[in-house]
């Protein structure tokens, strides 16, 4: 079925990020695009987290990562001084199971654990945390309105939704994102930001703002809280 927004073909775009990634779970880690990509949307997803930690200060918090890869994001928090316990979800299997073998190497299982999921259809139950992040993934949503809409319903009054994408609004990112990227990943959309704002604000998020950085790889963050 083709959903209205994206113009990808569901079945078909799922099953080719299924492909890719089960893939490339195991030299994941290594890639080059840690160095451009990766990395930076890890370092502003942590900003995000402690500004909204800071603002809320709740006695204890907990943090669902969204097509969560190698789990670096939840390893991060569970390794961090927060009073946090992290969820990583993702589509393919293999990358749960490395991200489940680092974090039991590095002696984080107690704050960290991992399930296989799809966005669209989480397996997890209304108002269940208190933050809801997600990186690199959201182009690979075929169905990307109905995905924010279960970010929404899974987040408890007062979380926020912390989404990081390529930002593909100006030439550069057009041509990192919708080119480049697009032509090696091919079922992919990067949503340009007034259609992300617009889903956020369809799932009644609020307070949503968005925050770009660097200039040859731009990604863009979308931030947006439960009233
Ligand atoms: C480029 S990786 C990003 C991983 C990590 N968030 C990061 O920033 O390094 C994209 C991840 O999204 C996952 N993914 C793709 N489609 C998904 C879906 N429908 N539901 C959950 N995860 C999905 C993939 O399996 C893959 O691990």
């Amino acid at each position: 079925m083709t959903q209205l927004g994206t113009g990808l073909d569901s079945a078909r775009a799922k099953a080719q990020a299924h492909r890719e990634f089960e893939a490339w779970a195991a030299t994941y880690d290594q890639s080059l695009l840690h160095h451009f990509l990766f990395t930076p949307s890890y370092m502003m997803l942590m900003e995000e987290i402690g500004d909204w930690y800071r603002l809320r200060r709740p006695a204890s918090f907990s943090v669902l990562d969204i097509g969560c890869g190698t789990g670096t994001v939840a390893g991060l928090l569970a390794s961090s001084s927060w009073p946090v316990k992290a969820t990583g979800l993702d589509f393919a299997p293999a990358m749960c199971a490395e991200a489940r073998q680092k974090a039991e190497k590095a002696g984080l299982l107690d704050r960290a654990s991992f399930l296989a999921g799809d966005s669209e259809h989480l397996p997890i139950a209304d108002a269940s945390f208190d933050v809801v992040t997600c990186s690199n993934s959201f182009h690979h949503y075929p169905n990307q309105q109905e995905v924010v809409l279960e970010m929404r319903r899974i987040l408890k009054p007062g979380g926020r939704l912390i989404l990081i994408d390529g930002f593909r609004d100006n030439v550069i990112g057009w041509f990192v994102f919708d080119v480049v990227i697009t032509a090696i990943e091919k079922d992919v959309h990067h949503a340009p930001w007034p259609r992300i704002h617009d889903y956020f604000s369809k799932a009644n998020l609020t307070n949503i703002h968005r925050k770009k950085t660097s200039l040859w790889f731009p990604l863009l963050a979308t931030i947006g809280d439960v009233a």
